[in-house]
């Protein structure tokens, strides 16, 4: 094999005595590989003037992997004929070698060997490896296999015509064997000393690829959320404010009509936030209304009768769901007097669980809330299949379920095509009376909420089996540099 050390120079200099040569034909005298070639003239190609090429086709005869083969190791029946050696082998032995079979038969049809009662003996004394020599020929592309032996190796697929590409390349106007080195870059010293007139520069390529600048990446999480923002544009919602992850109990389970007894604000569930410990300021007369609707009820409601504390609704708390920021922001709606809205936010919530291929301590929720005069649970309905249809989910199943501030309250389930069950996708239902009118919404108006995980059908869309993998401090950054942009839809 010939040295490719500076292979552009060898190759001008070639061309110095051939005037033009075809670069298959080359690379097959230098025993090189055809794009090494290809690659050195490209390269002179950028000193202009120097080469002219023309693009050709050639067919070519190229050896099939068995081929090469039987070029390294013998042909079968060659292998056979040593293996049977001159004193006879048993044919079954024969038959086991990875050669056996074809060897067999050819060195059968030959009559390089003959069976009797199984054992195979030579019938020929000395042999030639014809085949091999053939293909050892065709390799280094030599003329002497002759136009039937060609017909013979293709019929036994050990050679096969291919189409390449080549150049015949001939010397250029500007020819030269002694190439100047050509600048690639003019430096303020060329220019102060005027030695750039007598350099030669390299030319412009305006078709090679830049570096890829290094950027930020977005999150698959943040994908899947601004896929989610841009359908509850689409439907009319405006987003909530969610900047704060620390809540008063007091807006995150008070406002909600969620008895300072109940279970889930107790520190299994919920993060107590140590410092700040309370919170102070409250909308003085709401207050005193939701404390009257849990001790003693009002609005049609019997209370749930127990002595309420404001100690307890002072505790701040890491929020537990984004309905704390739908309290608030009904309760700002209703201060500046009612008008029919349609609000969602998506932002992260925290819950002392055990953790879990499923369970984070901080998740993200999609919540949406719809205000308006005389809205039913029908509504809900509709809108949710509306919703999820844009999501491309739309067999949907609703379950009857208990929520301390929604009545009716529903679970939605959806069916999971992969995993072939209905999985649960979120929890909804009509705020309560309870909930609504201390706040001092009028009456007739209905509010509809809805929750659901960001992260679940992120898991879906991302084939993701372990949350962990998804959202935190394990995740492999190069999934979160490689994923696709999020089309929910498809
Ligand atoms: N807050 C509920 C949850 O965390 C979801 C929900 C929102 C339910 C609004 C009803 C209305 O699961």
């Amino acid at each position: 094999v010939r040295s490719t050390e500076n292979l552009p120079q060898q190759i001008l200099d070639f061309l110095q005595e051939s005037n033009e040569f075809n670069s298959i034909q080359l690379a097959q005298q230098w025993n090189l590989d055809h794009q090494k070639v290809i690659g050195a003239i490209k390269s002179l190609l950028a000193n202009e003037g120097v080469l002219t090429t023309k693009d050709v086709t050639e067919k070519r005869l190229e050896l099939t992997n068995e081929g090469v083969q039987f070029a390294n190791e013998g042909s079968p029946e060659y292998l056979v004929f040593e293996f049977v050696g001159t004193d006879g082998a048993a044919q079954a032995d024969i038959q086991k070698k990875p050669f056996g079979k074809i060897g067999m038969a050819k060195a059968m049809q030959f009559k390089w060997v003959s069976v009797d009662k199984g054992r195979v003996v030579r019938q020929a004394t000395e042999v030639t490896d014809s085949t091999r020599k053939q293909l050892e020929s065709l390799r280094i592309g030599s003329s002497d296999v002759s136009e039937n032996e060609k017909k013979e190796l293709k019929k036994r697929k050990l050679i096969s015509e291919v189409n390449i590409k080549a150049l015949v390349v001939s010397k250029g106007t500007s020819f030269t064997t002694s190439l100047a080195k050509q600048e690639a870059d003019l430096t303020p010293e060329m220019i102060a000393s005027g030695s750039w007139k007598d350099m030669q520069f390299k030319k412009y390529n305006f078709d090679s690829l830049g570096v890829v600048p290094s950027s930020g990446h977005l999150h698959p999480l943040m994908k899947v959320r601004s896929e989610f923002r841009q359908i509850f544009f689409s439907m009319g919602f405006s987003e909530m404010a969610t900047n704060r992850y620390v809540e008063s109990s007091f807006w995150n389970f008070d406002a909600l009509f969620q008895p300072q007894q109940h279970p889930a604000r107790d520190a299994h569930d919920t993060f107590f936030v140590s410092d700040p410990a309370i919170s102070t300021k409250f909308p003085e007369d709401y207050l005193e209304r939701v404390k009257t609707v849990h001790s003693k009820g009002g609005y049609g409601s019997a209370g749930y009768n127990y002595d309420w504390k404001i100690e307890e609704a002072q505790k701040n708390v890491l929020r537990t769901h984004t309905t704390a920021v739908s309290a608030r922001q009904l309760y700002q709606l209703a201060q500046e007097g009612f008008r029919p809205s349609k609000l969602f936010s998506i932002d992260r919530v925290f819950r002392n669980e055990t953790l879990d291929a499923t369970h984070l301590a901080e998740f993200h929720q999609v919540e949406g809330v719809i205000a308006e005069k005389n809205l039913s649970l029908a509504h809900l309905i509709g809108i949710f299949t509306e919703f999820f249809k844009k999501l491309g989910i739309t067999n949907l199943r609703f379950k009857p379920t208990y929520n301390p501030y929604t009545e009716p309250s529903m679970e939605i389930f959806a069916y999971h095509q992969g995993l072939t069950k209905w999985v649960e996708i979120g929890n909804s239902g009509m705020f309560r009376p309870e909930m609504l009118l201390p706040m001092g919404l009028p009456a007739d108006v209905n509010v509809a909420g809805y929750g659901l995980s960001l992260e679940r059908p992120t898991m879906i869309k991302y084939g993701i089996n372990n949350i962990r993998d998804l959202f935190g401090s394990k995740i492999d950054l190069n999934v979160v540099y490689n994923n696709p942009i999020c089309r929910l839809d498809k």
